[in-house]
């Protein structure tokens, strides 16, 4: 289906019925055959280790004598690609001209909570945010875009958006590749619904139009050899199933947070909000003719935002979704107009590509259960929203985890809403060990920061691990990536606390209580006990004031238990400046004769 002609429609719409509509659009307009009409924009480079932002207002005409408002980074629409060196130390000056307040989020990066520009860190209008930051990620493809609670849909949808690619010395000993916009093009893929005024809707399922870095139907040169996309889904909530014309294979070579082990050949590949990919196409040979890349989305499971049916029950919809042409029907994204090959061309998909070994589950301290729900369940907000996480919904005062520092952790996501949610962690990357009981394939099993959640009770699992940075004010986030459920409060917070000694750490794994169950008294061993801090809470999280602490020995603790009730305790030691070193678990059997 062709998004230009598309578009007018949408004001015809309101005139007829949707039988009339359909009818008009199949057998009036010409179809597939217009697509290709506007050059694909290439964001501009920059290079640091100082990097200039200025966020602002601009104006675009997607339609001749129509202006849209749009907001860009040092433009109208977007902002520059940053390409950063693994290693280097840099700066963003974020000066904020928008007129209203915005935060800078760098998606996919390990950086210091302070530096994440999550929406604690909000840069007032006429103010300029200058983290400065070591990079420490893997070479990949990540992106920036806001963050403001409540606003992050409104900004991104407006064009507050950009990528960043990040290069290392592991990347760039392998042929791929890597001439940006002629053989190494980001793309990044948005839909968007506009008004009859032509001006962006930011959260409605009206988002009949694609944007390809923000043109709509747009072409491409590229050269006859071995090309590379990049591709980000910057969409709100649309999930495209990513595939070329006549199943031209592809291969996947970076998901989320950098290369794979190997290439991965694909004809077809879903990506959702937030999520990136890096693909080779080969080429050669095909100059003087062109390939389209296509969202393939008839073939997208119910209960995915993009496909027939959003939701996996048969009742129940999303206000103008059905009527929205784009939804269950393959369309065209980006039109490749091959030429012929360049002087540099790779001519070859190199067979291996990094060292990446995933965490396993016998590393992991613990596991956390994350439940999705609607926050009333009915036939239609279970597709609709408002969503919940664990029965809350987001509040910027209420730390949701504290998470030890270098903790290893498997999250387990339970979907149990009619629509699949991209689920999306700061901080981390991680690697999912199941999707539904299946370990994932080998698409998935790269390092990545989204992972799609089934519908219907669909369960996934990942590992990660919570390393370098804590702080014990600023927190991290962690929410669903349709922008719109986010804002509606699908979105929690963790602080990563600690930065204790490796010394102190190991110590941690080394903690025995015995026995358990206790009765009379626990014996706690902690190799060199110096200067800690012990605390006994009961199941309500109530502090125990009475129990005595009898040192043994420097490495030996015993508790004195008498006079305390059956049940669940805690054992918090902390460091004496109060950094967790560990929280253990106990059962006490009372033997209420013992008083
Ligand atoms: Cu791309 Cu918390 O976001
Ligand atoms: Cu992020
Ligand atoms: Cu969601």
């Amino acid at each position: 289906m062709d998004s230009s002609s598309a578009l007018p429609l949408y004001n015809i719409l309101h005139a007829m019925s949707i039988r009339k509509f359909f009818i008009f659009i199949f057998f009036i307009l010409p179809k597939g055959n217009i697509f290709g009409q506007n050059p694909l924009p290439i964001p501009s480079l920059i290079n640091g280790p100082e990097y200039n932002l200025t966020l602002q207002n601009g104006i675009l005409e997607f339609f001749p004598g129509m202006p849209t408002s749009t907001m860009g980074a040092n433009g109208d629409i977007l902002g520059p690609t940053l390409l950063l060196k693994a290693g280097e130390t840099v700066t963003m000056n974020v000066q904020n001209n928008l007129g209203e307040p915005s935060t800078i989020h760098w998606h996919g990066m390990h950086v210091p909570a302070a530096n994440d520009g999550g929406p604690h860190t909000v840069i007032e209008s006429g103010t300029t945010w200058s983290p400065k930051f070591e990079v420490l990620d893997k070479a990949g493809t990540y992106w920036y875009h806001p963050h403001l609670h409540m606003k992050t849909a409104e900004q991104v949808t407006k064009g507050l958006a950009g990528f960043i690619i990040i290069q290392d010395n592991e990347e760039s000993a392998l042929a791929l590749p890597r001439t940006y916009g002629v053989d190494d093009i980001p793309l990044v893929i948005q839909s968007r619904a506009f008004d009859l005024n032509k001006q962006f809707i930011a959260t409605t399922a009206l988002d009949n139009t694609i944007l390809v870095n923000g043109a709509i139907d747009p072409f491409v040169e590229v050269p006859a050899q071995v090309i590379r996309l990049r591709i980000l889904n910057g969409s709100t909530e649309r999930v495209y199933r990513i595939g070329l014309e006549d199943d031209h294979p592809f291969s996947l070579i970076g998901t989320d947070g950098g290369l794979l082990q190997s290439p991965v050949e694909l004809t077809r590949l879903n990506l959702a909000p937030g999520e990136r990919i890096e693909i080779l196409i080969d080429l050669a040979g095909l100059e003087n003719s062109s390939l389209f890349l296509k969202s393939y989305a008839s073939e997208l499971p119910s209960g995915t935002y993009g496909a027939v049916n959003p939701s996996i029950m048969p009742m129940g919809s999303i206000q103008g979704y059905s009527s929205n042409v784009l939804n269950g029907q393959d369309f065209e994204i980006l039109k490749l107009d091959i030429i012929q090959a360049n002087n540099n061309a790779v001519l070859q998909i190199p067979m291996t590509l990094v060292d990446d070994q995933p965490l396993v589950t016998s590393q992991a301290n613990i596991t956390r259960s994350l439940t999705f729900q609607a926050a009333q369940m009915n036939m239609n907000t279970m597709l609709n929203g408002p969503f919940v996480i664990n029965g809350s919904s987001f509040n910027l005062q209420t730390i949701n985890y504290s998470i030890p520092i270098d903790n290893v952790e498997i999250w387990e996501l339970t979907n149990m809403t009619a629509i699949a949610h991209p689920f999306h962690i700061h901080d981390v990357q991680f690697y999912i060990l199941d999707i539904n009981g299946v370990p994932p394939p080998e698409y998935l099993a790269g390092r990545k920061d989204v992972v799609l959640v089934p519908p219907g009770n669909g369960i996934v699992r990942f590992i990660t691990q919570f390393s370098d940075f804590s702080d014990p004010d600023v927190p991290y986030m962690y929410h669903c990536h349709m922008l719109s459920h986010e804002d509606a409060g699908m979105m929690g917070q963790f602080l990563v606390t600690g930065g204790v000694t490796s010394i102190q750490r190991e110590q941690n794994y080394q903690v025995q209580l015995f026995p358990n169950p206790a009765t009379d008294h626990l014996t706690v061993f902690l190799p060199n006990n110096d200067h800690n801090q012990w605390t006994l809470t009961n199941a309500l999280g109530q502090v125990l004031e009475q129990p005595s602490f009898q040192l043994i020995d420097n490495n030996t603790v015993q508790i004195n238990l008498r006079g305390l009730h059956s049940g669940t305790y805690w054992l918090e030691i902390t460091t004496e400046r109060g950094h967790p070193l560990t929280k253990k678990c106990f059962q006490v059997l009372s033997n209420e004769l013992i008083k």
